[in-house]
């Protein structure tokens, strides 16, 4: 019990986790430390087998559920002791979130008198580092109604922040005006965003924009470790409405029409969530749901502004093909080299190239006369490709693979090489085999009438093209992410 439990745990998950435990704390985030659903069950398996539990069998999700040493130690000290547990449910944890964190968004103390700068404004953005916000950024920067853009990373030092910013654009190939860039190491969930007050001071006296696009992509988190991710969306709210003028700042977040796909429904509005049956098993979606839940309520307790981005599959952009490597689409592409197969599917995918998304978010941004709080489903509207256009377009661009059924690939994905770094699809095949599973439906169609009023470059987003496939290939064949 106690410190000996916990010093047991730290030494069960360190050796599970091997090299990669040098710098593990028993307060950290064991899957935002890289832990992923191999180690989770092996974490498992040797508490079940190395403690005495009193006979009690722990859920095959613990390490998910307490997804740190500590927290870890707290539960089994509970079991241990026979303590009756109630064991939450999702839906009931993404509802206490909402309740916990819109607490923490505190009611507007200023009362500015200067109108918000619509022709000089002052944005805080976070993501920068990440695909979806260079392209923001560029976009951002290039306006001549943005005076400044604030760029908010995790680095070591400002230096380093603005390094990772710069990095990123370089390597996504888009143009920043660094004449208006500044970049902060920060930490969103601290207090003063884990900068110091006079920072944090000068940052309220002019902020006019809080864009949080910053999030873990990680499909493996439960929505307990998404708990800081809504704090710090809480915090960059009050930012917000910590702002000088006769009107708080507008707060944009980042979300995922994930939150909206368990929905029975065939389509999905531009609106809230109305249940929490709505989004989807992951805690990435639930995360998100919380989020859009809490802009609302912020909303409404507060008067902030909100938009509500509810962001689709991104594919990468329309000049240089560029898409993130550690994601599940590309990861699904890279198999037809691994295992030789794709899956054919019925369906018309509604993929963004991620430059048209970040256009059509900076008009978003732009907008005066938008309304004050709102959702935008930020998809592709143009869903002429087919899935079956795709597969022949990455054959046609010289890829040789068999075309398989979705059940034959998710079976050959799981007698294929087992080690991640030399097959990295196989990180998400329990992802896959959920979604190709007997709940494989054809997709929601998301509504974007209210959002091409706002947003137009939305609509005049291309369909995916066979170039636009070739783009894609043609730059991983460039990093050596496919082969063939
Ligand atoms: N990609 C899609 O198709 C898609 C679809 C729907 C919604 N979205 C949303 O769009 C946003 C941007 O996604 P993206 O495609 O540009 O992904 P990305 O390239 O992986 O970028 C993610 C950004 O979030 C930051 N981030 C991740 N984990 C963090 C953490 N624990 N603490 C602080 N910052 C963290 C990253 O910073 P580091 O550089 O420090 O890691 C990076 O700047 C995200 O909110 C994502 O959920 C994306």
């Amino acid at each position: 019990t106690g410190p000996a439990l916990e010093d047991y745990l730290f030494e069960t998950v360190s050796a599970v986790l091997g090299a990669h435990a040098t710098n593990l704390t028993r307060a950290a985030d064991l899957f935002a430390f890289g832990v992923d659903s191999l180690n989770a069950s092996r974490i498992h398996n040797r508490i079940q087998q190395g403690l005495d539990l009193g006979g009690q069998h722990l859920s095959s999700t613990v390490v998910y559920e307490h997804p740190s040493v500590k927290k870890l130690a707290a539960y089994i000290e509970q079991v241990q002791s026979g303590e009756a547990v109630h064991k939450k449910t999702d839906q009931e944890k993404m509802l206490g979130y909402v309740e916990k964190w819109l607490a923490a968004v505190k009611p507007r103390s200023t009362t500015g008198e200067p109108a918000k700068p619509v022709d000089a404004r002052v944005v805080v953005l976070t993501g920068a580092t990440g695909s979806l916000g260079a392209h923001i950024l560029a976009y951002l920067t290039a306006s001549s109604s943005v005076r400044k853009v604030v760029c908010l990373s995790r680095a070591k030092s400002h230096q380093d922040s603005l390094e990772r910013v710069r990095e990123s654009a370089v390597l996504r190939q888009v143009q920043i005006d660094e004449s208006k860039l500044v970049s902060y190491s920060s930490t969103v969930q601290a207090p003063f965003l884990g900068l110091t007050e006079e920072q944090y001071e000068s940052l309220r006296s002019e902020v006019t924009d809080v864009i949080h696009n910053a999030w873990p992509v990680n499909f493996v988190m439960n929505v307990d470790s998404f708990d800081e991710h809504i704090g710090g969306s809480a915090n960059l709210m009050n930012l917000a409405l910590e702002a000088p003028w006769s009107e708080p700042a507008t707060f944009l977040f980042s979300s995922s029409i994930s939150c909206r796909m368990a929905s029975p429904d065939k389509y999905a509005g531009e609106d809230f969530p109305p249940t929490t049956a709505t989004a989807a098993g992951t805690g990435y979606a639930q995360g998100k749901w919380v989020v859009e839940k809490l802009s609302e309520a912020a909303a409404e307790k507060t008067g902030l502004p909100v938009a509500v981005l509810r962001i689709g599959q991104m594919s990468g952009d329309t000049s240089c093909g560029i898409w993130n490597e550690t994601e599940a689409w590309p990861l699904l592409i890279r198999s037809a080299n691994a295992i030789g197969a794709l899956p054919v599917v019925d369906e018309n995918p509604s993929w963004l190239p991620v430059d048209y998304a970040g256009e059509a978010i900076a008009e978003i941004v732009f907008n005066t006369s938008k309304p004050a709080s709102a959702v935008y489903n930020i998809v592709n509207p143009n869903t002429e490709t087919k899935w079956t256009d795709l597969i022949d377009w990455i054959e046609a661009a010289g890829v040789k693979f068999d075309k398989v059924d979705p059940a034959t690939w998710v079976e050959r994905l799981a007698n294929s090489e087992q080690d991640p770094a030399k097959n990295p699809t196989v990180k998400l095949l329990g992802f896959f085999r959920e979604f190709y599973g007997p709940a494989f439906r054809q997709p929601i169609i998301f509504k974007t009438e209210e959002t091409l009023k706002w947003g137009p470059a939305l609509g005049r987003t291309p369909p995916i093209t066979k170039d636009i496939v070739a783009k894609w290939i043609g730059h991983w064949r460039k990093t050596g992410f496919m082969t063939n």
